[in-house]
């Protein structure tokens, strides 16, 4: 297996190829550096079979989408992944085989909802679940830390003590580290109850890191900062958010809110189908048709829909700063609505 890491850098993109037959994996392709990775391919004659991202990023833009446009391959991410246009939704427990290598998915929620490790022979690629002799922050996007310490403690941690952890960030030089000794001396993890990690990581104090909205918003929808107005952080954080349950019980009612499905089109009619009579404006064409084609629903409920209630967090903000009065999103989207069993036209 050839094995490189390409950016040297804080910020770590992994290639792994098949050292015969020429095929290879991107693992958290980073966007500044999509034409390096081109030549780095190019140089060792490998065709690109798949790209992975472990999670949505919050501190830079992912090169995943750019990188998939001019190679024509996939890209995998965690079902949990709200972004449209990932080719190939992942499971904990799935196996990627790429020529004579496996990668083994396993999913390590906390630092976000989406977030996996991929397990490959003698490694495995933690994203910013396990760091090393650290963690990657649970305070924003989604992360949970409580979670995050069973995905290092009973996950992580059950594989061979002498597997290579390589981690989607390292601040201090460091280039990896194994299971064994992030077990024994990770500083925030060793020794420490659940209890105790998440009081650690809910009392960090650290700031929002720079830039943080204009990184994850559009890693977030797939839509760039110049083509649409994002709203800010506490626009976004005001928004009410119900669950499929509370909403399904106010469709049969006589005030049936308008139900506004914002994803792709393909995803309206995909996999996860759609609520019957949501009426779909993907996100990127909102601010521009909201106007003219919602104005009756002005004062009226609307139920912003997307995959996993994310970009209808997005979307739901925009409205109320159009004007719309009563806007919600429908929390965990139609992953939710779909787990809930609740009824699908596709
Ligand atoms: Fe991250």
């Amino acid at each position: 297996m050839l094995f490189r890491e390409l950016n040297n850098a804080k910020c770590k993109t992994y290639l792994l190829a098949s050292e015969g037959m020429e095929r290879a994996v991107i693992i958290d392709p980073v966007k500044d550096r999509v034409e390096r990775y081109l030549g780095v391919l190019a140089y060792h004659r490998l065709k690109l079979d798949l790209i992975v991202d472990t999670h949505t990023h919050a501190d830079h833009r992912s090169g995943a989408h750019e990188l998939s446009g001019l190679t024509g391959t996939p890209v995998a991410m965690h079902r949990w992944a709200p972004a449209p246009h990932v080719t190939m939704h992942l499971e904990d427990g799935q196996r990627l085989i790429l020529g004579d290598f496996e990668l083994k998915v396993l999913y390590t929620p906390g630092h976000t909802p989406d977030s996996i490790s991929l397990y490959a022979e003698d490694r495995v690629f933690t994203g910013d679940c396990l760091l090393i002799h650290g963690t990657g922050r649970a305070d924003f996007a989604g992360g949970d830390a409580g979670e995050q310490y069973d995905s290092i403690t009973r996950k992580l941690f059950t594989l061979p003590d002498s597997t290579l952890v390589y981690p989607a960030h390292d601040y201090r030089g460091h280039i990896h580290s194994t299971i064994g000794e992030e077990k024994g001396s990770n500083p925030r993890v060793a020794g420490r109850s659940r209890e105790a990690y998440v009081d650690l990581m809910n009392n960090l104090g650290l700031p929002l890191p720079e830039g943080i909205q204009e990184a994850l918003q559009p890693n977030q929808t797939e839509i760039e900062a110049a083509a649409i107005h994002f709203p800010t952080l506490s626009q976004l954080n005001s928004v009410l958010q119900l669950s499929p349950a509370e909403i399904a019980g106010r469709l049969d009612s006589a005030a049936r809110p308008l139900l506004l499905d914002v994803r792709e089109r393909e995803e309206y009619v995909g996999e996860l189908g759609h609520i019957a009579g949501a009426r779909l404006i993907p996100l990127r064409e909102l601010p521009e048709r909201a106007e003219a084609e919602l104005a009756s629903f002005k004062d009226k409920d609307i139920v912003v829909i997307c995959r996993a209630g994310v970009r209808s967090v997005t979307a739901a903000a925009i409205l109320t700063g159009l004007g719309f009065d009563n806007v919600c999103s429908m929390k965990g989207g139609m992953l939710d609505w779909n787990d809930a069993r609740l009824p699908v036209e596709r």
